[in-house]
């Protein structure tokens, strides 16, 4: 089922290329900004009569005049406008028949892509030497949904969690754990304090530093304990990762693994590649590639370091050896990375030497999905009063703290568990919801009275939406109604029908723009607005005591907008509650 927007811009356009003679026209249909507008607006006219010499009404009225002989189900009436915009004014009948189809198969809500692609998401991508933090929250969930998103429309959707798990870093913290009295169940339980211990130790303690540096050495020789040891260090953090997953609810498994230290023995051939392709030149000691677009201050060349002096390889090094493996080996077709703002440059860089070298392959589309800060109330980068960095998990838990409060103050007769297993959902969905709902590439203020507020753009208000709907229904749907609610076509008696209807199958086209731009905000927009265009409809259009033919018409609105927030707030990664 192809969506609405679609439909008509797929059509308009044709029929203009037909008028016009030109190949590829933007016929530019989009939502009616007012009611008044139509359900949706062709704004293409004018431009092209522009690019043609053409009155704009003139050729307004023409296209109109073909839209109406060749006339789509679809559409109730065209209607010109202004200084050439078409008004376009969709039939009750057809969009009913649409909805009623999809309401015997609720999957139909969602259209399947005609092209489906191979589609790699880079996301969350700790570094294992540390605990998750704050930090990694917003590519975790931002990834997350993308991922679905993408997975929903039929794409071929492969998880890639680029873990840090290589490094001088390591070599440290096995040999503090080999060295630790506790066993390493008990040191490593707490990754943060671990780490912080082991970091001290090797600024204050020569000979521990160099026990550790001679680990590093160990390590990269391939010595079978010393690997042993960091194995287990990283089962260990990997642990805390999926605990952290599995509370987000995200999708990623340990399946989804491809850390950097899969790329090590691919590092030596980037080099030679990278050198064979005439790209590598010497600077400092170190191997670097430069390329004419990069420039820093005072306009000097920026390199991109792959090698250091003494061998050792680095990030970027570990990027085109994982392009390479994207394009070549998984055969993408898109690469995403879901990483954060300030490694905008990295990627720039990595992108245009793997372009130059051949690492990736002309067809594949690599893009960063890249996020801005969360931020505290003081504007700065979210930390604790003492300026630590915050942990995920910690965060998480808070959010289920508070909103067992909250839920508790709300429903105090509900019983303990069910004001647990509410509180559990709402307060992991209003962190994500609120951070899935700015605008990724901006900075944000971690708030947690907004995010947990029943008004607003938020997860309460929307769950709870759902959560009414929901009991609405139950009560209202009979035993003689149950499995026969239909759309009538002839039972259209307020505006606010039509527009509930058209806001509900707008969810598929919504999916399709966050499939292609990645910005998960144009899918919570979306929920928020069909909640308030639900709320409108709810008020204007009595159920109960109406007659049993609207009454089942009206039932069936109530369903099919129940479905489309339920599907929506799914592909944001959040679980609706039946009861709230
Ligand atoms: N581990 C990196 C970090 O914590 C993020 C990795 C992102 N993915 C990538 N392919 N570079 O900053």
């Amino acid at each position: 089922m192809q969506t609405l927007k679609r439909t008509l811009n797929d059509h308009i356009a044709q029929e203009l290329e037909a008028i016009t003679g030109l190949a590829s026209v933007n016929a530019n249909v989009i939502t009616s900004s007012k009611r008044e507008f139509g359900d949706y607006q062709a704004n293409g006219v004018m431009a092209l009569a522009k690019q043609l010499g053409r009155n704009p009404r003139e050729l307004g009225a023409e296209l109109i005049a073909r839209l109406e002989s060749g006339k789509l189900p679809l559409v109730e009436r065209y209607e010109l406008a202004g200084p050439g915009f078409i008004n376009i004014h969709l039939s009750s009948e057809a969009l009913s028949q649409r909805a009623n189809e999809i309401l015997a198969s609720p999957e139909l809500l969602i259209a399947s892509t005609d092209t489906p692609l191979t589609i790699v998401v880079d996301y969350s991508s700790p570094n294992l030497a540390k605990e998750m933090h704050v930090g990694h929250l917003r590519g975790t969930i931002i990834g997350d949904c993308i991922s679905r998103v993408l997975e929903r429309q039929g794409h071929r959707v492969i998880r890639q969690n680029h873990v840090g798990d290589w490094g001088t870093q390591f070599g440290m913290l096995i040999t503090f754990m080999r060295e630790s009295d506790a066993s390493k169940d008990v040191a490593l339980a707490d990754l943060e304090t671990f780490y912080r211990a082991a970091k001290e130790k090797f600024d204050s303690d020569p000979e521990f530093a160099t026990r550790s540096r001679e680990a590093v050495v160990k390590l990269q020789g391939g010595d079978e304990e010393t690997l042993n040891a960091w194995r287990s260090f990283i089962d260990t953090s990997l642990t805390h990762c999926q605990a952290v997953y599995d509370k987000l609810n995200v999708t990623l498994t340990l399946g989804d693994l491809k850390p950097e230290s899969f790329y090590n023995p691919e590092l030596h051939s980037v080099v030679e590649r990278l050198e064979s392709a005439g790209l590598l030149s010497e600077s400092e000691g170190a191997r670097c590639v430069f390329l004419d677009e990069f420039k820093g201050k005072d306009d000097k060349p920026l390199p991109v370091i792959i090698q250091k002096s003494d061998g050792g390889y680095l990030y970027a090094t570990t990027d085109l050896a994982a392009i390479d493996y994207r394009s070549h080996a998984l055969n993408a077709d898109r690469s995403l990375y879901v990483v954060d703002a300030r490694q905008s440059l990295h990627f720039q860089q990595v992108f245009a030497v793997a372009a130059a070298a051949g690492f990736s392959s002309p067809s594949i589309s690599l893009e960063h999905i890249s996020y801005g800060t969360m931020m505290g109330s003081d504007g700065k980068p979210f930390k604790t009063r003492s300026g630590d960095t915050v942990k995920l998990v910690e965060l998480l838990d808070e959010a289920v703290t508070r909103a067992f409060a909250l839920v508790t103050e709300k429903n105090p007769g509900l019983d303990e568990d069910e004001r647990h297993e509410i509180a559990t959902a709402v307060g992991i969905a209003s962190v994500k919801y609120s951070d899935l709902s700015k605008n990724r590439t901006s900075d944000y203020v971690f708030d947690w009275s907004t995010m947990l507020s029943f008004e607003g753009n938020t997860a309460p208000y929307l769950m709870y939406a759902y959560a009414r709907i929901k009991s609405l229904l139950a009560k209202q749907i009979d035993a003689e109604l149950q499995g026969r609610l239909l759309l009538n076509p002839t039972a259209f008696n307020e505006p606010e029908e039509k527009l509930l209807l058209v806001k509900a199958l707008q969810l598929a086209e919504t999916i399709e723009a966050v499939g292609q731009d990645c910005f998960p905000n144009t899918l919570s927009n979306y929920l928020y607005e069909l909640a308030g265009v639900f709320m409108r409809f709810y008020e204007a259009c009595p159920i109960q005591g109406a007659a049993p033919e609207i009454r089942s018409h009206r039932l069936a609105l109530c369903l099919l907008a129940a479905e489309a927030l339920k599907q929506g707030l799914e592909l944001l990664g959040i679980n609706t509650l039946e009861r709230m």
